[in-house]
């Protein structure tokens, strides 16, 4: 199979895998002419995650699916790879994502497949596929992995990167967009993010957002000779896009341009209302922003993004990003089945919280080590390994080593409090020799006790 990104893809769902867009492909150039590229290195925008790094994502997805779970959100788990169209149809035709950044390959036969950008279409097709609208609605998914966008990679942009993703079908109450902030609020805050920051926007509905296009499009066809190139595009395509520019012209322009909000329908502006009395009462932070529409097409009425609030450097990259989209399950199944959801990057947490100099426990260390010496020890020393992790107690050990002084070096470098040394005599004396790491202190044990004493000490 050979894997390629499309620079565009037709309606019909078929790729033209020719042109990159050009200010991707001469950032390859220059990338490749400082650098020459090797096999010995991850490909661009794409990296390892490294042993002193894995406590972090251990810990967010322990977190984010422990919280989703307690709110009602079970675990589903879906190929990395989804039907191109499937993309096209829902994250949508004129979005950066499918029209830039998807990675696409064509199996030998013959599919066109996508490496998947984002979690909700496969959730939605997932929730289709087995027949979830026939059980009690909502029905609440979270799913956790790797994602892969081919953008131009800078600080907190990655082109595979993680997210985890939850989503709510079937129901249109706002208290469900409410408990998707409130989950991630939440996430955040128990990672140590405390100045979490909701950005909230509404950009209605089917009946009123043509309204408000209408405003929004004469007022930036009147600026349009000082938009950015992408800009103008967007004014045709998908004029709600420039409100997001991140160019300073486009972002001056926004400012001044008509607000979505005032244009809503009363069933929007209900809903809104709603929302925000329910993020008054929990006490949430949000903040009122007139030109957040978030770059995925299914959006309706509310949409927000989730910032650390102190944050300077890479403080406009949102760390989680969502809304609800009632329209897009009746894309597919011609049902009208709400929904809303979000989603969190992995990636953009852990900087955070590795610049906040947050640490994090890493879970699984072990406070025992456990040092042998001869073969007849290192038998026997299998044989209790076995029996402390039927036990649940994690023990380091270093089973190719006959040096003990090494053995013991390394039992410091991994802090552990005790040592356990196994030595022929030892063995022949069915007794093992425990050492307080910190004392130095040493006494003998029966190997039959020696689980049990471990255990007391470690209370
Ligand atoms: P999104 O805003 O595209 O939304 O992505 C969600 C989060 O993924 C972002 O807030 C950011 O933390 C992270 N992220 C996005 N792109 C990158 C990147 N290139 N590198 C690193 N991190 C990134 C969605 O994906 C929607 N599916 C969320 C959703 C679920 N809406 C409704 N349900």
């Amino acid at each position: 199979m050979v894997v390629t990104k499309i620079a565009k893809i037709k309606k019909t769902g078929k790729s033209e895998n020719s042109a990159k867009p050009k200010d991707l492909e001469k950032d390859e150039k220059s990338k490749q002419e400082k650098k020459p590229k090797t096999i010995l290195q991850t490909p661009t925008g794409m990296s390892d995650i490294l042993p002193q790094d894995q406590p972090y994502f251990d810990k967010i997805l322990k977190i984010s699916e422990s919280f989703s779970n307690f709110y009602g959100f079970e675990k589903i788990s879906t190929p990395i790879l989804e039907f191109a169209e499937l993309f096209e149809k829902g994250t949508g035709i004129d979005t950066d994502i499918v029209e830039k950044e998807m990675y696409t390959l064509r199996t030998k036969g013959g599919d066109l497949l996508a490496l998947r950008p984002e979690f909700t279409p496969p959730l939605v097709r997932a929730y289709i596929e087995h027949g979830m609208m026939s059980l009690p609605q909502p029905v609440k998914l979270f799913s956790a992995g790797p994602v892969f966008r081919y953008g131009r990679p800078q600080a907190g942009r990655y082109r595979q990167f993680h997210q985890f993703n939850i989503e709510t079908f079937g129901s249109k109450r706002p208290v469900v967009d409410i408990e998707t902030i409130y989950l991630c609020y939440n996430i955040l805050y128990s990672l140590g993010i405390k100045d979490a920051l909701v950005k909230i926007n509404s950009i209605g509905c089917r009946d009123c957002r043509p309204c408000s296009k209408k405003h929004l499009i004469n007022y930036l066809k009147k600026k349009q000779n000082f938009l950015c190139p992408d800009c103008k595009t967007r004014l045709k395509n998908n004029p709600l896009r420039v409100l997001d520019c991140k160019k300073e012209s486009c972002e001056q322009i926004a400012r001044g341009a008509p607000q979505l909000l005032d244009h809503l329908c009363k069933a929007c502006h209900s809903h809104f209302k709603r929302v925000l009395e329910f993020l008054d009462e929990l006490k949430i932070p949000y903040l009122l922003d007139s030109c957040l529409v978030r770059g995925l097409d299914y959006y309706t009425r509310t949409v927000f993004e989730i910032v650390a609030e102190n944050e300077k450097s890479v403080s406009q990259n949102a760390l989680i990003g969502g809304g609800r989209y009632d329209d897009l399950i009746k894309l597919f199944s011609k049902k009208d089945i709400p929904g809303c959801g979000a989603a969190g990057g992995i990636e953009r947490i852990i900087n955070l919280l590795k610049e906040r100099e947050v640490k994090v426990l890493q879970t699984g260390k072990p406070e025992v080590f456990f040092a042998q010496l001869g073969d007849s020890a290192k038998i026997r020393a299998l044989k209790l390994l076995e029996e402390f992790r039927k036990n649940n107690f994690l023990v380091a050990h270093s089973l190719s080593r006959d040096s003990l002084s090494k053995q013991l070096n390394l039992a410091n470098r991994l802090k552990v409090k005790y040592s356990l040394i196994l030595g022929e005599e030892e063995v022949k004396r069915d007794s093992i020799i425990l050492r307080d790491m910190k004392t130095g202190k040493q006494s003998l044990i029966k190997i039959s006790n020696i689980v049990k004493e471990i255990k007391n000490k470690l209370k």
